[in-house]
């Protein structure tokens, strides 16, 4: 059964993942492709229907992204956003200038409810704009739908053809009713079903995996994240002990975490896998000893992590599939859907080694967002406090230890990290904030204990709000979480004599401290 796509096409605005992820909390399937992408390929994906999205350029110069005129003659419903809408009525007729008022933030805009893309939506309703231009005259054929004081054609139709465009951003939730948009171009304009669940998808990837594998052995790192934890119970769901998975523990992760893996995957655990736990510690500080700088670090630690993996896997003997928690925002972000450029240089202990003897790589997670992951988890069965998980770096400890790692600093960051996160849970906190931990300074100061002079570790506190982690705010944590967890981390974790609450949100610092 063919299942039923929505195309986003990318024309290079900030909000394209997150319009297709709207879509999907719509139960539709949707997929992003750069607008470079060509007219034969979006046929052969036969979709339901198109959005095209904003971005930055204005369409009625030379050089912007545009799209073959041919696109509007499939019959194919297709929804213009901000740059998408504009760029629609500039191929097909009508005008776009720059606007003598530019529209930014929350406006009021009546629509039109008789329009299958307002029903159901107030008539005055309050929307996100953010433009320079504007259409000033609709394309011939298409009426008016929506519109404000300082922008005539807010949206525009032409019912016969499909053809749907809406100047502001009905993806952000600022856009009020913005969700009811979406839901009713994909479900009333497109004629959509909504055949895109997570209970299907678990039962629909356990058969295509089955099919896949058949008798073949298969690999996987483990690394106790949401993803390769997802994907590796998925995994073991359609091939059971057919599965390998090597879990490293490169001692650098938090208190007790690399227990907590092996109680769920391991031999006692849920699962009915073979799990490897490889307790790397001594040849990963081995490694770190006397270095500093930070890039460095990380490299010696990803390098490190790939040989370890590498001499568990020849131990296993050639094995068929390499599964990796690759996700869909990965896939984007590395040029290979949409038209964002972004490349992660990040570090994922997910699994990186392509030299390791395999036939082919499985990744059951690909077009998954991240929320469609944590849900993919609940609907297989995977405790709660592992599908929340808030994000941890490959490197782990070692970005959070500043300078040199040794095993002791080591002890002294997971000692205060679990106090932080302990209180940060019992204030009920946790829910509040995106991603929190404690982190160790290089820096020694004086303090008094007792009657004794010490001279010892600073431990630095974080605690962020963020959407994307891309940037982020600082939390306000209260005095008072803040105040009982310095006294629990100085009484209880020695070599700490102070304190610290960092302030700073992303830019100008990052989340991590390297
Ligand atoms: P920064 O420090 O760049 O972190 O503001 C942004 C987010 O990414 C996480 N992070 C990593 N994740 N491998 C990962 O998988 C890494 O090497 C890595 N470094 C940072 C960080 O925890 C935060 O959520």
């Amino acid at each position: 059964m063919k299942r039923e796509t929505v195309v986003v096409l990318d024309f290079g605005g900030q909000y394209n993942q997150l319009i297709a992820r709207r879509v999907r909390e719509c139960n539709v399937y949707c997929e992003i492709y750069s607008y470079k992408t060509s007219i034969e390929k979006i046929k052969e994906i036969q979709p339901k229907g198109i959005i095209f999205t904003g971005g930055p350029n204005s369409c009625y110069e030379e050089d912007s992204p545009t799209y073959s005129k041919e696109i509007f003659e499939l019959g194919v419903p297709i929804l213009g956003i901000c740059y998408g809408s504009q760029l629609m009525m500039h191929l097909l007729g009508g005008k776009v200038e720059k606007a003598p008022v530019r529209e930014y933030g929350k406006i009021e805009v009546n629509v039109d409810t008789h329009s299958k893309l307002f029903q159901d939506v107030s008539p005055k309703t309050i929307c996100w704009m953010s433009h320079n231009d504007y259409i000033s005259k609709a394309a011939p054929g298409f009426s008016i739908s929506a519109w404000t004081n300082d922008c005539p054609v807010a949206a525009v139709e032409n019912p016969e053809k499909n053809l749907y465009a809406v100047q502001f951003h009905p993806e952000v939730l600022h856009t009020q009713e913005g969700t009811k948009m979406l839901s009713n171009f994909v479900y009333h304009v497109c004629g959509c079903a909504g055949d895109w669940k997570m209970d299907s998808f678990v039962e629909e990837s356990i058969r295509s995996i089955r099919e896949k594998v058949g008798n073949g052995k298969v690999l996987c790192a483990l690394s106790g994240g949401v993803d390769s934890s997802v994907a590796a119970v998925l995994l073991s769901k359609a091939v059971g002990n057919q599965l390998t998975c090597v879990f490293v523990d490169h001692g650098l992760l938090r208190k007790n975490e690399g227990d907590e893996v092996e109680a769920v995957f391991g031999p006692n655990g849920n699962y009915n896998l073979n799990f490897i736990r490889v307790n790397a510690q001594e040849r990963f500080y081995e490694k770190l000893k006397g270095v500093e700088e930070p890039e460095k670090k990380r490299k010696i630690i990803g390098e490190e992590f790939i040989r370890v993996f590498e001499e568990e896997a020849k131990k296993i003997g050639t094995v068929d599939f390499l599964v990796q928690g690759t996700i869909y925002p990965d896939v984007v972000e590395s040029g290979v859907g949409g038209e964002s450029t972004v490349i992660k240089s990040h570090h994922n202990v997910g699994g990186l080694p392509d030299y390791v003897d395999f036939k082919e790589i499985i990744e059951p997670l690909r077009n998954l967002f991240k929320d469609e992951v944590r849900q993919a988890g609940l609907e297989l069965g995977i405790p709660e406090y592992l599908v929340f998980r808030q994000p941890f770096p490959g490197p782990g400890l070692g970005v959070r230890i500043i300078g040199e790692i040794t095993a002791d600093k080591v002890r002294m960051v997971q000692d205060a990290d679990a106090i932080w996160r302990e209180e940060i849970a019992r204030a009920g906190w946790d829910k509040k904030v995106n991603q929190y931990f404690a982190a160790l300074t290089n820096m020694k100061s004086v303090g008094v204990m007792g009657d004794e002079r010490t001279y010892d570790y600073a431990i630095a506190l974080r605690a962020v709000t963020t959407t994307d982690f891309m940037t982020a705010e600082s939390a306000e944590i209260p005095w008072e979480v803040i105040g009982r967890t310095t006294s629990r981390i100085v009484n209880e974790v020695k070599h700490v004599n102070r304190v610290l609450y960092d302030c700073t949100g992303k830019p100008p610092a990052t989340i991590e401290f390297e």
